[in-house]
């Protein structure tokens, strides 16, 4: 159905009934003006004169007609003139509180409907434009959030995916990502409005169905889709969506593809969503990059570390093999006290890098093949601490750091660096502190002969409540069979078993 424009000059009832000035025309009313001030004066003048009327009362009615023509009919269109002008110079400088009233019938009351409009048109605009800024930067705070994390990028694309498609009233949204290699999209986040999953499995060529195309071009599209373009099922709603399509560049290629989806019978996508959409992709773009970026640095300092921790063992032959023993055997114990995957990985991290402060200890007292003096003593048990300064910078290892600052505090509250007692030690630094000794008693030091693994156990015992968390003196007890845990030992750290 057309939209009936807006017409002006409504119609007026006819009849005997006297139209009320103000709803006459501009031109009439000025021709009523000039009448009551000035012609209709001279007339009645002329008149007073030819009937030789009293001078006052000439005057007084030759005024009255005057005032009746300035008061009524041209200050009145006056006023409405300076109103419109008062309302539009506020208009520029910013103010769309205002609104002219509409009642007039004439040229003054076309431009009041005209301004009004005007103005609703500009609010809403603005509104749209204020919603739409909020939700850029909504975006982009959690995107930079993301360039400085290194957990959850995972979880923060999914988030970005459902923000940016409900921003854009879409039903169905996706990430994929580019893989070089393959020459095809894979998933990596997706989104729909009743919980449908896309499947993470689905691999569509690069330059196949709209996704495909906008990844193989680099060029942003609006168009037709169907939802298993994006791994997802089709339903009956989704066949033939109306689909926005942005690529994620980089250096004027494509990282990968967003896309989103209006379900049968949505408006089509507009310029302006697409203009949304394109900027958030830049910076989603930016933020895998940085992820990767920093995910490579990240990995380049933990093999060094990694490395490091080797170069300590080096420089000593009697203690080769013992870091990852200690990493194996704090998983091992790990597992069975029941810890989650993440907390292993840790443990074998803290395992391998435990003494790897004693990078800064000097030779002289680390390779001293006789009992230490208190100063040196002093100066050995720095290694901790020395450890947490090292390990400190790397994000990645920081559940990591406590393990290595407390790996020689006693149950008794007896140890260093700290002094900690009972379960204020951190879990995994107890469970160093155990497979630590046990293993440094089972292997040759240049001072003593190794322990019989009878022997150990037989110490772990007697030091269990005092030096060592009883529970995990127990634990480790029953999991250790010398055989079984010797050889995998050995297996894992590439050492022949002994
Ligand atoms: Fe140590």
């Amino acid at each position: 159905m057309m939209a009936q424009p807006l017409n002006p000059f409504p119609e007026r009832k006819r009849g005997p009934k006297l139209v009320s000035i103000e709803q006459e025309r501009l031109e009439r009313r000025l021709v009523i003006a000039f009448g009551f001030m000035s012609l209709i004066p001279i007339l009645f003048l002329y008149w007073a004169t030819t009937q030789r009327l009293e001078l006052r009362t000439t005057l007084l009615l030759t005024i009255a007609s005057a005032l009746f023509g300035y008061f009524f009919i041209a200050r009145r269109m006056i006023h409405a003139v300076v109103e419109v002008t008062q309302k539009v110079k506020a208009l520029i400088s910013g103010d769309l509180s205002g609104e002219l009233e509409e009642h007039d019938a004439n040229e003054l009351g076309e431009l009041a409907r005209a301004f009004n409009k005007i103005t609703k048109d500009l609010r809403s605009k603005i509104e749209a434009l204020e919603s739409s800024r909020d939700l850029v930067k909504k975006l982009l705070s959690r995107i930079g959030t993301a360039i400085v994390s290194y957990e959850g990028i995972d979880n923060l694309l999914s988030l970005i995916v459902e923000n940016a498609s409900s921003a854009m009233e879409a039903q169905l949204g996706s990430l994929m990502l580019v893989d070089g290699e393959k020459q095809e999209l894979s998933v990596k986040a997706a989104w729909s409005t009743n919980g449908r999953h896309a499947d993470q499995a689905f691999r569509l060529p690069l330059g196949e169905g709209l996704p495909g195309w906008v990844a193989r071009e680099g060029r942003s599209m609006r168009g037709k889709a169907m939802a298993s373009a994006l791994g997802f099922a089709n339903t009956e709603e989704s066949v033939e969506c109306a689909a926005l399509c942005v690529p994620l560049k980089l250096r004027d290629h494509a990282i990968g593809v967003v896309t989103v989806l209006r379900e049968r019978g949505a408006k089509p996508f507009t310029e302006d969503d697409e203009t949304l959409l394109t900027s958030i992709g830049a910076q989603i773009a930016v933020a895998i990059e940085n992820y990767r970026l920093n995910l490579d640095v990240e990995r380049t300092y933990v093999e060094t570390i990694m490395a490091l921790a080797l170069a300590v063992e080096a420089k000593d032959p009697y203690s080769a093999g013992h870091s990852k023993r200690v990493g194996f055997y704090a998983t091992k114990l790990g597992k069975a006290l029941g810890l989650d995957e993440e907390t292993l990985h840790v443990l074998n991290h803290a395992g391998v890098l435990h003494d790897i402060g004693k990078i800064g200890i000097k030779d002289e007292i680390l390779l001293k093949p006789t009992a230490l003096t208190p100063d040196e003593m002093k100066i050995m048990q720095q290694h901790p601490l020395i450890g947490e300064a090292i390990l400190k910078p790397v994000r990645s290892l920081q559940k990591v750091v406590p393990l290595v600052r407390h790996h020689h505090e006693r149950y008794d509250g007896g140890g260093y660096p700290a002094g900690l007692k009972g379960d204020d030690i951190p879990l995994g630094a107890r469970i160093i502190s155990v497979v630590d000794t046990y293993d440094a008693m089972v292997t040759d030091r240049p001072y003593r002969k190794r322990l019989s693994v009878e022997e150990a156990r037989a110490e772990l015992r007697r030091y269990s409540g005092t030096q060592y968390d009883p529970a995990l003196v127990a634990a480790f007890l029953d999991i250790l069979n010398e055989k079984e845990m010797r050889l995998a030992a050995a297996k894992a750290t590439g050492q022949k078993s002994s």
